[in-house]
């Protein structure tokens, strides 16, 4: 057994930073004196993951897992305590003594470590090979220059080659000492069965003649590879990968992840392409936060990885049409996984990696900025494009659409995603609402069963609601000839409002209800967590909120209290701020105020819907207040007119009918402008 001196394992441990050691795998944000993060070991939408750098210790409040910096490694590796020390001070350059072990007493260790440790030397053999051998230099190598890689991109992602021959591998790691079962456990070296499946003695090399693509988990370790034979005419497959084991789980791997989380962290955005020379050419182009399926469809582990370092992502698509309808379903399941999801798509021909070497780096990455749809928007576009003039094609498109849109956790976006859905199709917004809840009404369709139930913690993504309440029966009424005309006027087609397709409904005119809490609520959020922020010279978000709030008053009781304590924090001289109001008597305000303070961070869905790279919030604060602002107002519009519209249903008396005409048509007018407002804050998507 391995053995590491007491002095170096302290040394290990006094060198070890607790912050960045789980900010390798997991995006810690940092709130008050902790930092907090989504738990890379259990599956969760709401941070209860928190890091104490003070006491150098990690605790997920939600599955209870805790410890030290070790400890972290143990857990999220699936490592030994030697192995676990043993990355930690590779990671901080601390010089191991151990003793002199023979290969068979290192594989001792433990099943899994033996499998990393024959791996990461088949990774350093087939690298060899490519860079040192005859048939390595001018098959491999060269092959592997003709795809434009250079020596930077073929040393860091550790691309190799493996000898056209039975055993080359065999041989070689049993000269080195390897045991033959962990060859064969990592899928390196295959068993010969014969027909009944006996095993006939005999083994050979699984990858021959093929470019050598090492498969990292997220730590840097080998865990398996991929292999591209390079004779454009033969009959096996293109690529080989390894077989599951013990140490490799396909469906918890993304090619090139330890290679991207970092930037993909600094980006806070993940490019997903489908291909291992997507994500070289790319990388190597200046696109870093990028990585792959490797040709297999999108897994719930994949998503889980990638939601550890980043909110958005952003699909890269080859353009051809029966390729994309076919993913639309792996993209729904990254909205299930409450990711914001983006598109891009080449054009007819084009992969990532062809593109870029068409068009040169820059122009690429201009494409990605141009380019660039939201997922829901795309979606909307390409199936009402197919459904352009067919009524009953276009009530299915719509359907299609809300579907989606069901499957995003977060209730505001997928308020923001059916008003763009209701301008793409150029249905009132109230029609595809309503529609949008019969769907989500029917059990068969039932959203949200899919992402959230695991979710803990924060109320925000557990569940889904129906977004109205609910309304009578309404499947045989007649439009009144006033609500038709409101329809038309809104945009509806008549077809829309024939019956049966998707427009039949306008009397779901109530506004959807928990969105004014939720207005009120994003308000009272930046006014206590950026109160103090300049907005422009002299005017801070405090004084800008509540000058634009003037004299409003909140219709949620905890908003409206808490509304009213920073419009007196202020007057006192004050800023609102967290650290004061969490002290406050009410039992009720402190949690709120915890509540908000603590939230995950997530941007106001409008700006990430037109922006690749989704700013810091920080960065964002005038934009962030004047939506916050200007949605709470169309809310409140809406809210009136609903009743207003109510109330010339059943009408008393001619004057008062006409009165409420009167206001009804101011209240549009004002919803028009604010959603013309709304617009510019948040600049539409083509144009
Ligand atoms: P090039 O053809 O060399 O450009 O590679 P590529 O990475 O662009 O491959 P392609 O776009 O054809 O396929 C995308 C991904 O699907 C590949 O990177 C592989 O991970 C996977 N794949 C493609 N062909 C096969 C195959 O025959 N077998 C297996 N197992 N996977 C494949
Ligand atoms: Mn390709």
């Amino acid at each position: 057994m391995a053995r590491i001196p007491k002095e170096t394992v302290d040394q290990i441990i006094h060198h070890a930073d607790i912050v960045e050691v789980v900010g390798d795998f997991v995006s810690l944000k940092k709130k008050g004196q902790n930092m907090w993060a989504c738990c890379p070991f259990h599956h969760e939408k709401s941070p209860s993951f928190s890091v104490a750098p003070a006491k150098g210790l990690y605790k997920c409040f939600g599955c209870g897992k805790a410890g030290g910096v070790v400890q972290f490694i143990m857990d999220i590796e699936g490592t030994s305590y030697v192995e676990a020390l043993k990355y930690l001070a590779k990671k901080y350059g601390i010089d191991v003594q151990e003793e002199e072990k023979t290969p068979e007493q290192q594989l001792a260790q433990n099943e899994k470590d033996s499998q990393f440790i024959v791996s990461n030397w088949a990774k350093d053999h087939y690298h060899h090979l490519l860079e040192h051998d005859d048939e390595g230099q001018s098959v491999g190598w060269s092959y592997l220059r003709q795809r434009g890689l250079n020596q930077t991109t073929i040393a860091t992602f550790e691309l190799g080659y493996s000898l056209d021959q039975w055993d080359n591998l065999l041989k070689s790691a049993t000269a080195a000492g390897y045991e033959q079962k962990y060859l064969e456990k990592t899928g390196l070296v295959v068993v010969k069965e014969d027909d009944n499946g006996q095993d006939t003695g005999r083994r050979y090399d699984r990858f021959r003649g093929r470019v050598m693509f090492p498969i990292h988990n997220v730590s840097g370790r080998v865990i398996g590879f991929g292999a591209r034979t390079l004779k454009p005419h033969d009959k096996t497959a293109k690529y080989l990968n390894s077989p599951e084991s013990e140490i490799y789980h396909k469906s918890d791997v993304l090619y090139g992840l330890y290679q991207a989380r970092q930037p993909i962290r600094s980006e806070e955005q993940c490019y997903l392409v489908e291909g291992y020379l997507d994500v070289l050419s790319l990388h190597q182009g200046g696109v870093k936060n990028v990585v792959s399926t490797s040709g297999t469809s999108l897994t719930d582990g994949q998503i889980r990885l990638v939601k550890r370092y980043t909110d958005n992502v952003t699909v890269l698509y080859d353009g051809d049409a029966a390729g994309i309808r076919a993913s639309l379903r792996g993209i729904d399941m990254l909205l299930e996984g409450g990711l914001n999801v983006r598109v891009v798509l080449f054009p007819d021909g084009d992969d990532p990696d062809s593109y870029i070497r068409k068009v040169g780096d820059q122009r690429f990455k201009d494409y990605l900025e141009t380019a660039s749809q939201d997922f829901i928007q795309f979606k909307t576009e390409l199936v009402s494009r197919e459904a352009a003039h067919d009524p009953v094609k276009k009530a299915e498109a719509i359907r299609e659409v809300l579907q989606s849109i069901a499957k995003v956790p977060d209730p505001i976006k997928r308020q923001v995603f059916l008003q763009q859905t209701s301008q793409t199709f150029g249905i009132d917004e109230q029609v595809i609402i309503s529609e949008y809840n019969k769907l989500a009404r029917q059990p068969a369709g039932k959203p949200g069963t899919g992402g959230g139930n695991t979710s803990s913690g924060g109320g925000s993504g557990a569940g889904f609601q129906p977004e109205t309440r609910n309304q009578p029966p309404r499947a045989s009424r007649q439009l009144s000839p006033e609500e038709e005309a409101e329809a038309l006027m809104y945009g509806a087609s008549p077809e829309d409002l024939a019956g049966g397709g998707a427009g039949a409904a306008t009397d779901d005119m109530e506004p959807v209800p928990d969105i004014l809490e939720r207005c009120e609520r994003e308000v009272v959020r930046l006014l206590l967590l950026y109160s103090a922020q300049p907005l422009a010279p002299e005017v801070s978000v405090a004084q800008y909120l509540l000058e634009q709030l003037d004299d409003t008053t909140f219709k949620t009781g905890i908003y409206a209290d808490m509304l009213h304590l920073c419009r007196e924090e202020l007057n006192q001289g004050r800023w609102p701020e967290v650290r004061t109001l969490i002290q406050h008597g009410r039992a009720d305000i402190r949690s709120a105020v915890a509540e908000l303070a603590t939230e995950k961070y997530e941007l106001s869905p409008n700006w990430t819907t037109h922006q690749i790279h989704v700013p810091r919030e920080l960065d964002v604060l005038q934009p962030a207040c004047d939506n916050a602002i200007l949605r709470l107002n169309k809310v409140n519009v809406e809210r009136e007119l609903a009743v207003r519209l109510e109330a010339l249903r059943n009408p008393t008396d001619e004057a008062e009918m006409m009165e409420n005409l009167q206001t009804i048509h101011l209240l549009k007018q004002m919803d028009n402008q604010l959603a013309n407002l709304l617009g510019t804050v948040i600049p539409r998507l083509n144009g």
